[in-house]
């Protein structure tokens, strides 16, 4: 693969000693990198959104795993203590398959006693991250060709930099597109209640100079009856076996409402969250968070008086997805024969 461009937003840095978290709690307001030295630390700052987005999640898994055993080899029973960080990681969060894919990678070299565990560990975690900015630039090129003249887009959620190792999914086709000098608008929704959409991508698209109009979630069907949108592009926290995504609240709506309205569906994922283990988005577990994140833009904000659901994911089936894009090729119309040619092992 071609060596990655340098990036301008960076939601993770390796210091070679440490992992470097851009906190995108205060985005767009502040910039602010957290400093950790321990899987706890990596840990807490995924659990807390401090880092987001399936892939990101993952690389910042396995840098936890290199922190884990920077601390503890070579005590004795260091290698349990690292598998006992690895579970703990693995809890953070549930959805993204991204996170238990990075894992398992970590956790199988550490199985093959590595003779220089740190050494080893590190290069794989630094693999993991160059492989995805990697895929993110394969996909956006090939994501650019399917969504052709299409003069503007919708995304949701944010499925940029900040959520990858760089150059992003969603935002990575965009990115290429807008570079060929197809693309002339990109439709944002705010995504709520997090607003990643809001707070994030139209904050990373302006950063590049890509022309980013907000909408409020609830202006979708609008924006699409208009005939102002030509596709949605998203990307995806799990895609299983027969093409059935999870991404985030609210995607499945907009899936409904593109079909309805004639407008094409794209999702951009890497080859790291495809779940072939699962047939279908039925067995995905959908993360459901603290009740407080709806409440907190409720006037009856204590909770006492008023209940919140808070599903933090939804799985669009695959029927409603014109074309799943990734690194390794693309599928058009997955609801036909699902995604299953695109497994190579
Ligand atoms: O809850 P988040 O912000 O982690 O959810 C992120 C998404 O749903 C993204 O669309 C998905 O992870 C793809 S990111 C390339």
């Amino acid at each position: 693969m071609t060596e990655p461009k340098q990036l301008s937003v960076q939601a993770l840095q390796w210091t070679g000693q440490s992992l470097k978290v851009l906190d995108q709690r205060l985005l767009p307001e502040q910039i602010r990198y957290d400093e950790y030295q321990d899987a706890a630390g990596v840990t807490e700052a995924i659990a807390s959104m401090r880092v987001r987005g399936a892939p990101a999640i993952g690389i910042a898994a396995a840098y936890g795993v290199v922190l884990s055993a920077m601390r503890h080899f070579p005590n004795s029973e260091w290698q349990a203590a690292v598998e006992q960080d690895i579970k703990q990681l693995a809890a953070s969060r549930p959805t993204a398959v991204n996170l238990f894919w990075a894992l398992d990678k970590m956790h199988g070299l550490l199985a093959t006693q590595p003779a220089e565990p740190i050494a080893a560990l590190t290069q794989l975690a630094e693999q993991i991250h160059s492989d995805d900015i990697a895929a993110n630039h394969a996909m956006g090129e090939r994501g650019a060709d399917i969504i052709g003249d299409a003069k503007a887009v919708l995304t949701h959620c944010n499925a940029g930099a900040l959520a990858t190792g760089g150059y992003g999914t969603a935002l990575g086709v965009i990115r290429s597109a807008h570079k060929r000098g197809q693309l002339q608008n990109v439709y944002a929704d705010e995504t709520r209640p997090w607003l990643q959409g809001a707070r994030l991508t139209v904050w990373e698209l302006a950063q590049d100079g890509i022309p980013a109009t907000l909408i409020a979630d609830s202006a979708a069907a609008w924006l699409m009856k208009s005939g102002k949108i030509d596709w949605i592009v998203v990307g995806a926290d799990r895609i299983t076996a027969n093409g059935d995504v999870a991404n985030k609240i609210g995607t499945y709506s907009l899936a409904v409402l593109a079909k309805q309205h004639g407008v094409k569906m794209m999702v951009a994922a890497p080859s790291s969250t495809f779940d072939f283990s699962l047939e279908s988005g039925d067995s995905i577990e959908i993360e459901e968070r603290n009740p407080k994140e709806l409440l907190a833009d409720c006037y009856l904000q204590d909770g006492s008086l008023v209940g919140a659901w808070n599903p933090v994911f939804d799985v669009t089936p695959a029927e409603l997805i014109t074309a799943i894009v990734t690194e390794r090729g693309a599928v058009i119309n997955p609801g036909q024969h699902g995604v299953r040619s695109l497994q190579t092992c």
